[in-house]
This record gives C-alpha cells, structure tokens and sequence, in this order.
C-alpha cells in the first residue's frame, strides 16, 4: 500500500499526461511555453481571484509575496507553530521575524485568539513593526478566516495564505487560496494538486502586487523585458512541461478527486470514531481537500511502536509534525523560539498521518483502520 498512490492516477491519466507532454517535447518551449500562461488562467478562475503567477515551489511562493510587500528586518510576521519549515523560514531568509502562535487542536490551524494576543504583545512591546500574519490552511483545511481576516483588519497587517496543503478546501464555499490579500500554493507531487516534480502558485486581486511577483519571479526584469533588471529578483518560474502535466490532473481534481477523497476520509471517520482518539472532524462551512488524514493517537499509546506495527503490516504512516516550529534548531536563540505553544507540543507528541488518496479502494481503508483498532486493543 502507498501513502499517497501517484502510480495508481497516473494510470488513470496516463493517456493525456503522455500526450501532453509530448507536446511539450515536440514543440521545445520548455520555458514559458503556452501551457503555463493556460494553467494559470484556468486556476485564477477556479479559486475565484484575479491573478494566479506560477513559480518553481511553494515555498518560493511565498518568499515572491513577501518579497512583493518589502517585509524585511524589524518586522514581525505570525506564524502557526504546527507547520511544515516553509511557513517560518521565508520571513526569516527575508530577514524578518517569525513569531510563532499556537494552533487549535481539533482543526489544527492558528488559533485566532492566541494570535491577537501575540499581536497585542508585539504592538505593546514596540520593539518590532507588526507587519503579516502567515496562516496555514493544514492538512487540507482552511483556517479560520472568519475569525482571522478582522484581525488582520483590525491590527492592519497584511494576510498570507500558505495554501500549499490547501489547494481544494473552501469556507462557505469560497475556495482556498483566495482568503489572503496574497495566497500561495504548491504542487509538490503528494499534495492535493501535483506535478511530477517543483512548482507553485501565487494568488491575488492586487495588479500591482501581481506585476511585482511577475517581475521579481524572473530576476526583476522590466515589464516582458527579462534583459532589463529594475529590481533584484530571482528566478522561480514553473517549466512548461510541469504545466502542462497540471492541466489534465486539474481536471481530474476538479472533476471527481476532490469528491472522492472526501469519501476516503469519511470512511476513516466512521470506522475510527469511539476509540478514544482525535479525529480530523470538519465543521460543516467547511470542505478540507485532504492534504492529509491526521489522528491522534491516545495518550497512554507508543507512537512508534503503533508505527512499527501498521508497517508489519505493510501499512505506511507518517508523522506531520515531529517538532513544533519554535523549537527547530534553526530559530535555537533567536526571538523566534521564545513561543508558548502547548497544544502544539502535545500535538506532535501524538499526531500520525493515515494513507489517503482519491484512488484508495475502500477494502485498503478497511484493512487500515481495522489494523490500527486491533493495534490499539493492547493499549486499553
Ligand atoms: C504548509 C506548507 N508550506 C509550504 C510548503 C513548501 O512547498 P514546496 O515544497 O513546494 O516548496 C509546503 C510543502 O510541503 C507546506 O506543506
């Protein structure tokens, strides 16, 4: 069994992934090739915004935002502490600092409540500017832009959604990646949208952020003129070939991956609810795209020996995340480290990732959660 199949839908969409990349091939526009201009506009209108600008990855994405807002030394941008590195470390590589706020432990994003908090602290403390909050949309789920956006209103901070989990998910029915006055994707193969390789997205209303992003994406070049640098930029573009193996798996996201990962994760819930553990339960505004299907296990249960257990079994788990993002190494001794986030201690104490993906037979998630419940009859 794979954690996340990408054999199993490249069968089923081999016929226009070889095609389209035998456009590619045979027409040798591996840069910039139509494709990318095509993907770009097809995703801008799925999620509902204005402009969508690909990139190399995800967490290039990001860095072109914060790179588009000038943020910089002196300046505070809030960030969960239960996330992948990414989300901290491209305001740090921009000089910036990451203060880390605690998340929720049934949905697992940034608490709303704990962020005000960490802003008021910042504002009143007036050693650094508070400038951005980055909000993860984790495991699929879009965070709590109802609770968030007045904040950022309220405290006047610019909002970026690191949608690069959440690409798929919607809030009473607006889609991820359009929450943040800049949002990012990425489609790093195993996330809800992949390519075969790099890439990544950036989201937003704002032309003139958007002419910004196009210019510091390709080493800050004049208008179409990448010869002519007004600006030191770099150079994040996403291949034509990447683009053009996006485009048919759009179509199948769109059309019935969306809808039947949701199923896999139903099932998981039905089969594993009353066991004691904490399950991924979605509030009903909510669509999560299913980046991952996360448990958490019982106090009194050995993670790495449940682990050890489901992989006798040849069942492949994971654990998103080991280490809360305040404690990395890389922010040992700095502002950034000095964060109060019990939930996300505990959380990474506990949380284990589960197989999941829209090719998954409902047998395979079956014979996952009936292992797991056997697995966990020793602990009772
Ligand atoms: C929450 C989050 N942000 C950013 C990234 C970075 O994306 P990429 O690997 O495409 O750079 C990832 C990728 O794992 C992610 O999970």
């Amino acid at each position: 069994m794979e954690f996340r199949d990408l054999k199993k839908q490249y069968q089923a969409l081999k016929q226009e992934i070889e095609h389209q990349i035998s456009n590619v091939i045979s027409s040798s526009q591996f840069i910039s090739g139509f494709q990318v201009g095509e993907l770009e506009e097809k995703l801008a209108e799925y999620v509902g915004v204005k402009h969508c600008i690909t990139c190399g990855n995800g967490t290039d994405a990001i860095t072109l935002a914060l790179m588009a807002w000038e943020i910089g030394p002196g300046d505070v941008v809030f960030v969960p502490d239960f996330t992948f590195f990414s989300s901290g470390e491209c305001p740090a590589y921009e000089g910036a600092i990451p203060i880390f706020v605690d998340v929720e432990e049934d949905t697992y994003n940034m608490d709303p409540k704990k962020l005000e908090k960490a802003i008021i602290k910042v504002i009143n403390e007036g050693k650094y500017k508070a400038k951005a909050v980055i909000t993860v949309d984790l495991f699929g789920l879009p965070a709590n832009y109802d609770a968030i956006q007045p904040i950022c209103e309220k405290y006047k901070l610019l909002l970026l959604e690191d949608g690069a989990q959440g690409f798929g998910g919607s809030l009473h029915g607006q889609l991820a990646c359009s929450f943040g006055d800049i949002s990012t994707t990425s489609f790093f193969p195993a996330k809800p949208l992949g390519c075969y390789g790099d890439g990544g997205a950036i989201f937003t209303d704002n032309d003139e952020w958007a002419s910004l992003i196009r210019s510091y994406g390709v080493h800050g070049k004049s208008g179409e003129d990448k010869y002519n640098n007004i600006r030191i930029g770099m150079n994040s573009r996403l291949d034509t070939i990447q683009a053009a193996i996006l485009l048919p798996k759009l179509n199948a996201f769109k059309e019935y991956e969306l809808r039947d990962i949701n199923k896999i994760a139903n099932m998981y819930t039905e089969l594993l609810s009353g066991l004691g553990m904490g399950l991924p339960i979605i509030n009903g505004e909510y669509v999560s795209s299913w980046a991952q299907y996360t448990i958490q296990l019982p106090e009194n249960v050995n993670r790495a020996e449940v682990q050890q257990k489901m992989s006798e079994k040849s069942i492949p788990t994971m654990v998103y995340y080991m280490k809360p993002m305040h404690r990395q190494e890389a922010f040992m001794g700095t502002e950034s480290s000095k964060a109060d986030c019990p939930v996300t201690v505990q959380l990474c104490n506990r949380v284990l990732s589960l197989p999941i993906h829209p090719y998954m037979k409902k047998e395979d998630v079956n014979f996952v959660a009936n292992s797991l419940k056997q697995i966990l009859t020793v602990y009772k």
